[in-house]
């Protein structure tokens, strides 16, 4: 069974304007927030085993962990050897408003306040500039034209390269276009949440950005390594997930089981079914979309990497799409309050 990637990690152009990055991005949320404990050596072990890979992408938050998740990257790279950290790009979400106990307040898309959130995070990260900075989800109260707006001053004093989005729709995707060039959306998309394959996924292509998904494993529920009884600690998104809750857990597991009888007839493990399912995807709708993997472990990373060498023919993604068809989850991918902050969804 490929557990990992016999060749060197292919690049892709992110959208028209965007850099040219690796085929596979590494998210690094789970390292410092909402999937409960993580290792701190072990995270920036699978930095440093990611950048030796090939893979360029890190993407955060400012808010996963309150900077923490920053500082955690910020490490990785100086202890990087140094063509390694030349190469890596950082793609960085703000935005979030967070309480001492955790919390989620809303956002703020202020002029203002994205100026402050990027001073902040160069600061944290030890950088100079930021490769991809976007807000995580529109302020309601703020007009995009105005929070990209304010990107495109941070681009035009060299403390930012590219600007990015994060789970918008179609209809916010063309206002922003329409202030400053737009590298890549990034948005939730995977085997089992493809509601961007109708009016997001071509708005993008159209108008030439880039599509960085996240989730592919849909956070770890259709890996192959998430089981009925795995006890979640305080904290953990899953626990909060409709996705990850008692009857529709079961079902969803069901799919994976299905998916795993392909995986399996392939020689491959369910995670890099998912993934290549992903990658398959782009050509498939005309442009290239570089999953963001989320594995915080290097075995996890390793089997993440190994999806770039599985080929997916016609027969295969019929075999896949029978097994799990679009819409075939049970319950959403967020609890209804964060539905709600999704433009995306609107
Ligand atoms: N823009 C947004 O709104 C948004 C939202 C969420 C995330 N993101 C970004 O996207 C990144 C990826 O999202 P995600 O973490 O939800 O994605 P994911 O890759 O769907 O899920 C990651 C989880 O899957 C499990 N897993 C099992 N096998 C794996 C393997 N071979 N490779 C990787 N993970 C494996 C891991 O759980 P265990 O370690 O528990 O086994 C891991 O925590 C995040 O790190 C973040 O940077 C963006």
């Amino acid at each position: 069974m490929t557990t990992t990637a016999k060749n060197p990690v292919p690049t892709r152009h992110l959208g028209t304007t965007g850099p040219v990055v690796s085929a596979l991005g590494l998210g690094c949320m789970g390292m410092s927030a909402l999937y409960g404990e993580s290792d701190r050596a072990e995270s920036i072990a699978t930095i440093h085993a990611a950048l030796d890979a090939g893979v360029t992408l890190l993407d955060t938050g400012d808010f996963y962990g309150m900077g923490h998740n920053e500082l955690l990257i910020s490490e990785a790279l100086r202890t990087a050897p140094a063509a390694a950290r030349e190469q890596a790009l950082t793609s960085v979400k703000f935005g979030a408003l967070r309480t001492v106990e955790g919390g989620f307040t809303g956002y703020d898309g202020r002029p203002a306040a994205v100026k402050n959130f990027a001073a902040y995070s160069l600061q944290r990260l030890g950088t100079d500039h930021i490769d991809i900075y976007r807000i995580a989800r529109v302020d309601p109260d703020v007009p995009i034209e105005e929070t990209v707006g304010a990107i495109a001053e941070l681009v035009e004093a060299g403390h930012v390269r590219h600007i990015g989005l994060s789970e918008v729709g179609a209809d916010t995707l063309r206002r922003a276009a329409a202030v400053a060039p737009i590298a890549d959306l990034q948005i939730e998309y995977s085997l089992i949440s493809r509601s961007i394959e109708e009016k997001i996924l071509p708005t993008a292509r159209e108008l030439g950005i880039g599509v960085t998904a996240y989730g592919v494993l849909s956070r770890g529920l259709i890996s192959g390594h998430f089981t009925r009884d795995r006890q979640l600690g305080p904290g953990d998104f899953r626990g909060m997930s409709p996705r990850f809750q008692g009857e529709k857990l079961g079902r969803n597991l069901d799919l994976v089981d299905r998916l795993r009888a392909v995986a399996e007839s392939k020689g491959v493990t369910v995670a890099q079914t998912a993934i290549a399912w992903v990658l398959a995807q782009g050509p498939r709708h005309g442009a290239d979309i570089v999953p963001l993997v989320g594995a915080r472990r290097r075995d996890r990373l390793a089997e993440a990497l190994g999806s770039l060498d599985v080929t997916l023919d016609a027969a295969d993604l019929a075999a896949i799409e029978e097994a799990v068809p679009a819409g075939a989850a049970a319950g959403e991918r967020y609890p209804a309050a964060q539905m709600a902050h999704l433009d995306s969804e609107h």
